[in-house]
């Protein structure tokens, strides 16, 4: 099947859509053509694909394996990927929109297609050797493999630098020993991006990252969280124990860990915003519907003007948080330096997300904490936005260290 990301890019090149109307924020408006296009794909995907299906791959905890394999099939699970490795050769700006987009229409699918895409894919595209690339980016660009980023452990989230599970060289080999924890994806994952340590003493600089396929010997799946939201992602803990891996699996330098770490999240960063951004519009939209056909007092409930105040804050919240999140793509994508707007965009739009699935579910009212409609699983959602890939109070550092060296005397 052809992607339809590749038909997107071939009507925005020939102008063909031009005048199409979209029922979008003024802002988009301000879109390249192509990503105009994209953006209307995967909102139909979303509407046609996962909104149907989204409360009970909720419920029951089901990877959305069907929805994930025909995101693969547009394009949508490699999308920075260049094209001679399988990926739709986009930039991070149209990583964005289809993450907003399919996040509005399922956060557990947005979260899913994130991690591929900037934390398994992104460090290998960017690190790997062209040998590496052939093997470990071909397989995960279609839906059908997916990969995971294993950096956190039992011991250290915030503190990444911490790290204990260990590399030790042995010949030609490397053998890992240690446990990851909060893995997303790790229970389908068929690869992973591992951090261990050589050196302890070494403290940041003793870590390096490797590529560990699944299913070989001293590699199994710890226990699966039972978590409040996107709950047909999965999250697990990864175990090694003499683990021997082959030495042409180190991605990059010996001890260039840290920094393919830090590096890959402010990437991974811009993903969880937009995937923040979907839950805080689907949360605007179904707020906005409810108001205008739920009536009190004889009229509509968003003819009051305490409604009207709620409408609007929400939407202020999330144009501003998308304009921050475009803002990091754009430097992204022009080569320039990108991790306090990376992080700014991340603290905005997730707490932005939890804004909006709160006030959503003030206007819904008992509508919104039952499980007939979504308020009550976009609440749960947003919540994991403030903690993964770094948590509201880590953006807040990274962000407080640019600006007070920017601003040094
Ligand atoms: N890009 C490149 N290099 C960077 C960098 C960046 N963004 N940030 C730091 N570095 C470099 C520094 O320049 C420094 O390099 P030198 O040693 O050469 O001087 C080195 O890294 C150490 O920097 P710091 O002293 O600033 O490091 P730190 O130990 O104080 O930590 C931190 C900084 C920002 C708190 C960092 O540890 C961090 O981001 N922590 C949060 C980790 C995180 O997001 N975890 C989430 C895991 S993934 C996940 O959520 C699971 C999932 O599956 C979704």
């Amino acid at each position: 099947m052809q992607s339809l990301l590749s038909t997107a890019k071939f009507l925005g090149r020939s102008g063909t859509l031009k005048n199409q109307v979209f029922r979008r924020i003024a802002c988009l408006a301000a879109l390249p053509e192509t990503h105009q296009m994209l953006q209307k794909t995967c909102r139909d995907f979303a509407d046609s694909e996962l909104v149907p299906h989204a409360a009970k791959h909720d419920r029951e905890h089901l990877y959305p394996e069907k929805q994930i394999k025909k995101m693969g099939e547009l394009g949508l699970m490699a999308i920075a990927i260049p094209e001679e490795y399988g990926g739709a050769g986009l930039d991070y700006l149209a990583y964005s929109i289809a993450i907003e987009e399919i996040s509005r229409g399922c956060a557990s699918a947005g979260v899913i297609m994130s991690v591929n895409n900037s934390l398994y894919l992104g460090p290998i595209n960017h690190y790997g050797t062209q040998q590496q690339k052939e093997n470990w980016i071909v397989h995960y660009t279609t839906g059908e493999k997916i990969g995971c980023f294993a950096l956190s452990e039992p011991g250290n989230g915030s503190d990444a630098g911490a790290a204990s599970t260990t590399a030790v060289e042995k010949n030609d080999r490397y053998i890992l020993n240690g446990t990851k924890m909060w893995i997303t994806n790790g229970f389908e994952a068929g690869a992973a991006v591992v951090f261990a340590t050589t050196d302890k003493s070494l403290k940041h600089k003793g870590i390096s990252a490797f590529l560990v396929p699944k299913g070989i010997s001293g590699y199994t799946i710890g226990k699966k969280e039972d978590k409040l939201g996107i709950r047909a992602s999965s999250t697990c803990q990864l175990i090694f124990e003499d683990c021997e891996i082959p030495k042409e699996n180190i991605l990059g330098k010996p001890g260039y860990g840290f920094k393919i770490a830090m590096q890959t999240l402010d990437a991974g960063r811009i993903g969880i915003a937009s995937q923040a951004l979907g839950i805080a519009q689907a949360s605007l939209e179904l707020a906005a519907d409810y108001a205008q056909k739920r009536t009190a007092f004889g009229k509509p409930i968003a003819k009051y003007q305490t409604i009207q105040q709620k409408l609007a804050d929400m939407a202020l919240r999330v144009e501003s948080a998308r304009l921050l999140t475009w803002r990091s793509c754009w430097l992204k994508d022009n080569g320039k330096s990108y991790t306090k707007e990376a992080a700014m965009a991340k603290l905005a739009a997730s707490e932005t997300a939890t804004y909006c699935a709160h006030q959503c579910i003030q206007v819904l009212g008992g509508m919104g904490y039952v499980t007939d409609m979504a308020g009550e699983r976009y609440y749960r959602d947003a919540r994991i936005t403030e903690i993964y890939e770094g948590t509201s109070e880590i953006q807040r550092l990274v962000i407080a260290g640019h600006v007070l060296k920017e601003l040094s005397a």
